[in-house]
């Protein structure tokens, strides 16, 4: 695995491999990674591309300093995870290289609906964040194609909206969300639960779940009150269990009982946030 801090030498190497007549796959991270990540490696690398990943701790995503501070950082091990699972390049950039004029100035994206709702309202300016560094990393990898997972859905959405605004020829991949056997949603923050809490967190995907089997046509909001009064009572602090249309993210109150719907979740255990989301049916 070659390993490229600045945005002018990876620049040159991927302009040399297309060239060379390589597609590139690009995976982006924040490290602390796990399996999901894994996962979207091995789908680019089946397709026999050249995989790009990065790692990087995005200030600008964080709206809440103490998260960013606490974000769980594994860099050896990411880098060997990476390198056993046939990574061909990983781009580690520091703040600097990111954010050469400092963050006061980035620019502001067009993501309209998308920006108001579930994690776009709770997490106030987030979306910005991750749009002002994706496209950031996409300028600098020059990818074919986006590797993302499901897990983050709103993102991908959100991502998908940036590369339509910027006119960017690039394919999103979403890759499905892989879970634990409980069935707790993989994710970087789970590094950060206590044993009590890991036991307690499986109870957000057991409430999609259920959310899932016994969701009908009609009115569907108490079903969520239901959701959100069980979690609430198991200790959770409950941000949203909303329910949605799976292609726009409009929140459905009375389902037709045939539109694609996502049920989606986001509550915190004590400190940390977590948040996942199935498609229904
Ligand atoms: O999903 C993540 O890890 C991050 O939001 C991303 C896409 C790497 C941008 O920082």
């Amino acid at each position: 695995m070659i390993l490229f801090k600045k945005i002018a030498e990876l620049g040159a190497f991927i302009a040399e491999q297309k060239k060379k007549g390589r597609i590139i796959g690009f995976v982006p991270t924040m490290g602390a990674l796990h399996n999901g990540h894994i996962s979207l490696i091995n789908n680019s690398k089946q397709l026999g591309q050249l995989v790009v990943s990065s790692i990087f701790v995005n200030p600008t995503q964080f709206n809440d300093a103490k998260d960013f501070e606490k974000y769980p950082v594994t860099l050896e091990k990411d880098i060997d995870l990476l390198e056993k699972n046939g990574c061909e390049v990983l781009f580690l950039p520091s703040v600097k290289e990111m954010y050469p004029d400092g963050v006061a100035n980035l620019p502001h994206y067009q993501l309209g609906y998308l920006e108001t709702v579930l994690e776009g309202k709770y997490r106030p300016g987030h979306f910005q964040g991750v749009c002002q560094v994706v496209h950031r990393l996409l300028h600098a990898v020059q990818p074919d194609q986006l590797f993302l997972g499901q897990k983050d859905y709103q993102q991908c959405m959100v991502i998908k909206k940036l590369i339509e605004l910027e006119n960017l020829k690039i394919t999103v991949v979403i890759g499905a969300t892989l879970r634990e056997p409980d069935g707790l949603a993989m994710s970087s923050r789970n590094m950060r639960l206590n044993n009590v809490e890991r036991n307690q967190a499986v109870k957000i995907s057991e409430t999609l779940q259920f959310i899932k089997k016994e969701i009908r046509p009609g009115y569907i909001e108490d079903l969520k009150d239901r959701a959100v009064q069980y979690l609430t009572a198991e200790g959770f602090k409950v941000d949203y269990v909303e329910i949605a249309t799976a292609d726009t993210l409009a929140l459905v109150q009375n389902w037709d009982g045939k539109t694609p719907l996502v049920t989606l979740a986001a509550a915190y255990l004590n400190e940390v946030r977590l948040i996942d989301n199935m498609l229904i049916p």
